[in-house]
C-alpha cells in the first residue's frame, strides 16, 4: 500500500529541499527533520506487546515494540535518512546495501550487501529518498527477503508513479511512504520536478 504523507510541516520541509539554492548543510539538517517526522507515522503500524512497570505508586500495565526494527539504506543517498531515524528508534540496528545504477540500462549493479542478523520478527525499514524507476527498491526488496525477512516498509522522500508501480507490481506486500508523489520519471531516471540527485546534494558532490 502507498502512503503518501501530506502533512504541513513536511510539505514547508520539503519546499526547502527542492530548492537549488539549499546548501549542503542546509539540505543534510532538513532530511534529519524529514527522516524523525516520518519515522513517527511509519512507526505507527508496528506491533506492540504487553510489559508491566512499576510507576512510583503502582504496578501498570504498559506497550513496547514487539519487532526489532532494522534500518537499511540504500547508499548512497539513504544514508542521509538514518540519522534522523535512529533518533526516534536508538535500537534499531543498520544494514548496508551497495549499489549503483548502470547509467545505460539504469539497471541497479549490486556492489555491498551486510545485515546484522534477521528473524522472522524483524522488521527492516528499506531507506531511498527517491523512488525513481523503482529497480533498486525491488533489488534492495530481493536480497532483504532473501534473508527470511518477512515485513519490509520502504522509506522515501520523493517518488513517481512509474517507480510506485514498478515496486507494487513485483511487491505488493510491502508498504510504501513517501512524503511526495512526483509527477514523472525523465528519460535518464530522474524525477521531476524532483530535488536533483540527492546523494550529490547531500554529500555536496557537485
Ligand atoms: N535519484 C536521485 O537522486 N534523484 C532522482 O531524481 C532520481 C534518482
Amino acid at each position: 500500500m502507498l502512503h503518501v504523507l501530506n502533512h504541513p510541516l513536511l510539505e514547508s520541509k520539503m519546499a526547502i529541499l527542492r530548492d537549488k539554492n539549499t546548501s549542503t548543510k542546509d539540505f543534510k539538517e532538513i532530511v534529519d527533520e524529514i527522516a524523525m517526522l516520518v519515522t513517527y507515522e511509519i512507526t505507527r503500524s508496528l506491533e506492540t506487546k504487553k510489559i508491566y512497570v512499576d510507576t512510583p505508586f503502582e504496578t501498570t500495565e504498559c506497550k513496547t515494540l514487539a519487532t526489532e526494527v532494522l534500518i537499511v539504506p540504500i547508499l548512497r543517498a539513504g544514508l542521509g535518512m538514518v540519522d534522523g531515524i535512529r533518533r526516534i528508534i536508538p535500537n534499531a540496528k543498520v544494514g548496508h546495501i551497495g549499489l549503483y545504477r548502470n547509467e545505460k540500462t539504469l539497471e541497479p549493479v549490486q556492489y555491498y550487501f551486510k545485515l546484522p542478523p534477521v528473524n522472522e520478527n524483524t522488521t527492516v525499514l528499506l531507506v531511498d529518498p527517491m523512488l525513481a524507476t523503482g529497480n533498486s527498491a525491488n533489488k534492495g526488496i530481493e536480497l532483504i527477503k532473501s534473508k527470511g525477512v518477512k515485513k519490509i516498509i520502504y522509506v522515501g522522500l520523493v517518488g513517481c508513479p512509474q517507480g510506485v508501480k514498478a515496486l507494487q507490481d513485483k511487491n505488493p506486500d510491502v508498504e510504501v511512504y513517501l512524503v511526495d508523489l512526483d509527477r514523472e520519471l525523465n528519460e535518464i531516471g530522474y524525477i521531476l520536478p524532483g530535488l536533483g540527485d540527492c546523494g550529490d546534494r547531500l554529500f555536496g558532490t557537485k
